[in-house]
């Protein structure tokens, strides 16, 4: 059967890390805080000379460097961003032409938080059906950029940052076949309003700023992605029991524990960088993926659930065996 298997994987971050002190000696907030509410301790702010396309770059060629092979064989790029370099063309076009594999497939899509496992389902969708071969599939943002330093309630919260894969079309046969299991996306436009920019083009044509209402996105989060997990291990036949790792999206830790007590997932299988990186949006879940590989706890053959929710709302999960 032919699935699409993670060649490798690859992350950058800028080159400012910031506390939570740090931040508290501008903004109204403290460190205690920040840590009992949201478990972030750190994040990292991109400079000027640092874009999502250059971070999304960086990410990109070292999961290229990780999967042996050259750019020129990629066949499709996906990138994933709330915070492209400009309304246009997409940043995915700017990291192509960086990487040298110029004319095959580019674009952006935009699911906000939930981004990047949008942009796995459309990649795995397209190599399943023959329209690509060897996909690049990104996560990447410098939420910095649209964030009001002013506003306590949600500039604390957002980190810059970039995740990569590169996810190949291979024959699997065998009860274990590695590759993408299963993937399920959901979007319910009701509530744009709880979780938004205040501008953009065709409105206010300036960027805007985020604006949440934290708490009912929080109410939000842990019943649809309690659902969606359900949902897509369901799909693949597979249980919780099953499952060696959960990567969820790095919002906050009190939804990652609310999420894995209800999965039954003990807090040791569970990857937890939102403490170090904060909530990085569409980079986020390959962050944090990227991490757990290169520091040895994800391996080839592990049975791995990725999961995010954000702006839209949005919502997903995917089911990948690495
Ligand atoms: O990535 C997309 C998905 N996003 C999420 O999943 C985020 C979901 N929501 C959350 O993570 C949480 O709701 C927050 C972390 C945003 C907020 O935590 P909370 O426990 O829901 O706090 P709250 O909004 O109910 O605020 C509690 C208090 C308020 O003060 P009063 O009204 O009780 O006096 C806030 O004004 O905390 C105050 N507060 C702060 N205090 C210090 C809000 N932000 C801060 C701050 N520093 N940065």
């Amino acid at each position: 059967m032919l699935r699409s298997v993670i060649a490798g994987t690859g992350s950058a971050l800028p080159r400012r890390a910031v506390s939570n002190a740090e931040l508290a000696e501008t903004v109204d907030t403290s460190d205690d805080w920040i840590v009992e509410r949201t478990g972030i301790r750190n994040r990292y702010i991109a400079g000027d000379d640092e874009t999502t396309a250059s971070l999304a770059t960086d990410a990109a060629r070292k999961a290229i460097d990780a999967a042996g092979i050259e750019a020129k064989s990629i066949d499709l790029i996906i990138l994933a961003t709330a915070t492209p370099n400009q309304t246009f063309p997409a940043t995915a076009t700017q990291v192509q032409d960086a990487l040298g594999c110029n004319g095959c497939i580019a674009f952006d899509v935009a699911a906000v938080c939930s981004g990047f496992l949008y942009a796995v389902g459309v990649a795995d969708a397209m190599i399943r059906a023959g329209s690509a071969k060897r996909a690049l599939v990104i996560g990447a943002e410098t939420f910095s950029r649209i964030l009001d330093w002013e506003d306590r309630t949600t500039c604390v919260l957002f980190g810059d940052g970039a995740g990569a894969i590169v996810l190949e079309g291979r024959e699997e046969a065998g009860d274990k076949p590695r590759g993408v299991l299963a993937t399920k996306l959901h979007a319910d436009g009701a509530h744009n309003q709880l979780l938004y920019v205040d501008g953009g083009p065709s409105t206010t044509r300036t960027v805007g700023h985020v604006r949440m209402k934290g708490p009912e996105v929080f109410k939000h989060a842990v019943v649809n992605l309690a659902s969606v997990l359900s949902d897509v291990l369901g799909e693949a036949g597979l249980t919780n029991n099953d499952l060696d790792w959960l990567v969820p999206h790095q919002a906050n830790a009190r939804i990652l524990d609310a999420t894995a007590r209800k999965l039954g997932m003990p807090k040791e299988k569970v990857v937890v960088t939102v403490d170090r990186h904060a909530n990085t949006s569409a980079a986020s879940v390959p962050l944090a993926l990227d991490t757990a590989i290169a520091d040895g706890r994800i391996k080839q053959g592990d049975l791995v659930m990725l999961e995010a929710m954000g702006g839209g709302f949005t919502w997903g999960a995917s089911l990948i065996r690495m």
